[in-house]
């Protein structure tokens, strides 16, 4: 095993330590886990050569600064949050490639055209807000203020916690690196699904990522005495839901081709066994990779939910958290990955994503390209997720052969 693949995989493993539960990976953002993170990504940052910062969402960032007056930005990047029960790839593997690569060249003293930043995002899994790419889209100029007000499920506010945080709201969407001066972003990830496995190959090209709605959806009914109360009176909100839920895996099912979907979190109130639930909210996640296809599903789905709750005598209340439309990773920059894919890997086969990722905050403002990496039988989101040091190995020499080709240009 090379140096650069031996520290790689000791990141990995400190940053997989680092955690809010004792019995196994949790990085939700804001919380002392996280902090502790951004403290470990700093001080690597830093041992590799860049100047860091951090900024008000909570974002750590470094940069080798080209000496060229007219010089682009670069950035390499990824997240730092992880979903309950995480494994340790996804996410951090993409930014400490990124601080590996940026040592190389800071260990070279190579005079690079443009600036190459590495950023670790702090939030894209949204498992606290509802709200996924906190990090980049602050980064793309996109954070959207009406998220301050959020609160988590406890009652926290994005605004109350983001204010511990160095930097001022009023400037949020300001001092961003204006579309015209990015030359590129490229964001190295597990693949988080089977097909690398299936065809035997360590890395590959990304075609693109879907597009996703979030919706969070509240039902009101009214509780009452489970002994009592008899079947024809009721307004029981889980029941709502539930009957709601089936009819958005059905519907999934049914469109399987071009849609997956998915309700992941639940609350019930008052969540105790003899009283009929009166309020139930729950996310819903939408995606597929056609724009328009997605945005009826959802007005499908949304008159669905009326329909329950009209019949059922139940308040509904439908808020869509986030639309992101579907994003296709830049002709150039994947040419060039590519040829670098083809320098040291037997296969060359391009994919689309059907995870989210911060490309699609940052396909606002610039090229975007990504390098998938096999994760062991497509296992993520799962602390059985895994990477071989071999592919680890694959895909740290293709992306530096990537960004130092670019350098070349
Ligand atoms: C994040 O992993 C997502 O795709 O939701
Ligand atoms: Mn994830
Ligand atoms: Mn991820
Ligand atoms: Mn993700």
């Amino acid at each position: 095993m090379n140096k650069e693949t031996s520290r790689i995989l000791k990141r990995i493993d400190a940053l997989g330590e680092i955690s809010d539960d004792k019995q196994c990976l949790s990085r939700f953002y804001g919380t002392k886990s996280h902090k502790k993170a951004r403290k470990k990504l700093l001080k690597w940052m830093a041992k590799a050569g860049m100047q860091t910062s951090t900024d008000i969402v909570g974002n750590v960032k470094g940069v080798l600064k080209s000496s060229n007056p007219n010089a682009k930005h670069f950035m390499i990047g990824s997240h730092y949050d992880s979903v309950f029960n995480a494994g340790k790839y996804d996410g951090p593997l993409g930014i400490i490639l990124g601080i590996e690569i940026a040592h190389a060249f800071s260990k070279q003293n190579t005079e690079l055209p443009f600036h190459l930043h590495v950023c670790a995002f702090a939030d894209e899994e949204g498992c606290r807000f509802n709200i996924a790419y906190l990090g980049s889209s602050l980064i793309a100029g996109n954070f959207n203020k009406n998220w301050l007000k959020k609160e988590d499920d406890y009652g926290y506010s994005l605004s109350r916690l983001m204010k511990k945080n160095k930097g001022d709201f009023k400037d949020i969407n300001k001092n961003i690196i204006p579309p015209e001066s990015w030359l590129g972003y490229f964001e190295p990830h597990i693949e988080q699904g089977p097909v690398l496995c299936d065809e035997n190959t360590a890395v590959c090209l990304v075609s693109g990522i879907a597009a996703q709605n979030r919706v969070n959806i509240t039902w009101k009914g009214i509780s009452g005495h489970a002994g009592t109360y008899p079947m024809d009176l009721r307004n029981d909100a889980l029941c709502a839901a539930s009957e709601f839920i089936l009819g958005v895996e059905n519907l999934g099912k049914q469109n399987k081709e071009k849609l997956v979907t998915t309700v992941g979190k639940i609350k019930s109130e008052p969540n105790v066994s003899n009283v009929i639930p009166g309020l139930v909210s729950h996310s819903l996640d939408l995606r597929s990779p056609n724009n328009k296809f997605l945005e009826n599903i959802t007005k499908t789905l949304y008159y669905k939910a009326l329909k329950i709750a009209e019949e059922r005598h139940i308040e509904l209340q439908w808020e869509i958290m986030q639309s992101n439309p579907s994003v296709t990773c830049n002709n150039q920059l994947k040419e060039a990955l590519a040829t670098s894919i083809k320098k040291y890997n037997k296969k060359l086969i391009e994919i689309p994503s059907g995870a989210g990722h911060d490309a699609v905050m940052l396909s606002n403002v610039a090229p975007v390209s990504m390098l998938f990496i096999r994760c062991k039988e497509g296992i993520s989101h799962n602390p059985e997720e895994y990477v071989s040091p071999e592919d680890i190995e694959t895909s740290f020499k293709v992306s530096f052969d990537f960004i130092n080709e670019l350098a070349k240009k």
